[in-house]
């Protein structure tokens, strides 16, 4: 069965590992990420935005990632990505989803502490994980826009204030990353991190996994980022795979012929994450 991600989070911390955790769109996504766990005995968290969750409806999606935990050997958590709704988290956590993200980062400090006391509550019954975000992760992601000029940085003196009015159990602290693919390299204030990782004794969650130098990723992981989210590079991986299907046969019309490829491309690219933020072998 599915499980909630609290506990597999604060191991991963303690160990000083990530558990990657990936935005997944389709059946062939999931199953792909999920292959990819299997072979390589790590914890995983599927997870879907606001978007797919309304595209393919909660139920198909719980069902699926149940389906997943069932057959697998390997602890599955399902996250619900990015939601600023609490009607539909409330939903989702009825359906069966094992986490939620909360993200009123756009709302001032007291506010975003209001919103997630409120899920915190809830989920805690629920025996279901809680995200937050504090400070502002740049670029896009579904239907949240983010200007460069508006992402911001979170202060470490405000997560721990955070933490401690909300309980919440993951915090996603913004510390340059940003969602999509970067121009150039990304600008990640690692000083920032290294006081948050100190003064705060729970488990870190690092957005806009895409694009992150390998070197940045392992010392964001040392300094307690234990999730990583990756979802642009797995929508071009698998696009990317079917397009080069087409390209040689335009006529194709047989869904197995670009979707196998797809998930090949879906799996190897998930397999090289989870060997960078230390997963493999950890389940
Ligand atoms: P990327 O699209 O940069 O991988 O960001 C993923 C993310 O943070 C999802 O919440
Ligand atoms: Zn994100
Ligand atoms: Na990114």
């Amino acid at each position: 069965h599915l499980i909630s991600s609290t506990a597999m989070l604060q191991t991963a911390r303690k160990n000083g590992y990530g558990i990657t955790a990936f935005n997944v769109h389709t059946l062939e996504m999931l199953q792909a990420v999920v292959d990819a766990a299997e072979e390589l005995q790590a914890p995983l968290i599927l997870q879907t935005t606001v978007g797919t969750v309304k595209h393919l409806g909660p139920d198909y999606i719980v069902a699926a990632a149940a389906t997943a935990a069932k057959r697998s050997t390997v602890p599955i958590a399902l996250h619900l990505d990015h939601c600023t709704d609490y009607n539909l988290l409330i939903q989702c956590i009825r359906e069966g989803y094992t986490s939620v993200m909360i993200d009123a980062s756009m709302h001032p400090f007291e506010e975003n502490v209001r919103r997630t006391q409120e899920v915190v509550k809830v989920a805690a019954a629920a025996g279901v994980n809680v995200e937050a975000e504090l400070g502002k992760v740049g670029g896009v992601e579904d239907d949240i826009v983010v200007a460069d000029e508006d992402a911001l940085l979170a202060d470490p003196d405000e997560c721990v204030k955070f933490a401690e009015l909300t309980g919440v159990p993951t915090l996603a602290p913004a510390i340059g990353t940003a969602h999509g693919i970067y121009k150039g390299e990304p600008n990640i204030a690692f000083g920032k991190l290294e006081q948050i990782f100190a003064k705060v004794d729970l488990p870190l969650v690092l957005h806009g996994g895409s694009g992150i130098p390998a070197d940045q990723v392992k010392r964001c992981v040392a300094l307690g980022m234990a999730k990583m989210n990756v979802a642009t590079e797995l929508r071009i991986a698998f696009s990317n795979a079917i397009k080069t299907i087409f390209d040689a046969n335009p006529e194709e019309n047989d869904p197995r012929k670009y979707m196998v490829p797809a998930k090949a491309a879906v799996k190897e690219l998930a397999q090289a994450k989870m060997h960078l933020t230390g997963c493999v072998g950890r389940a």
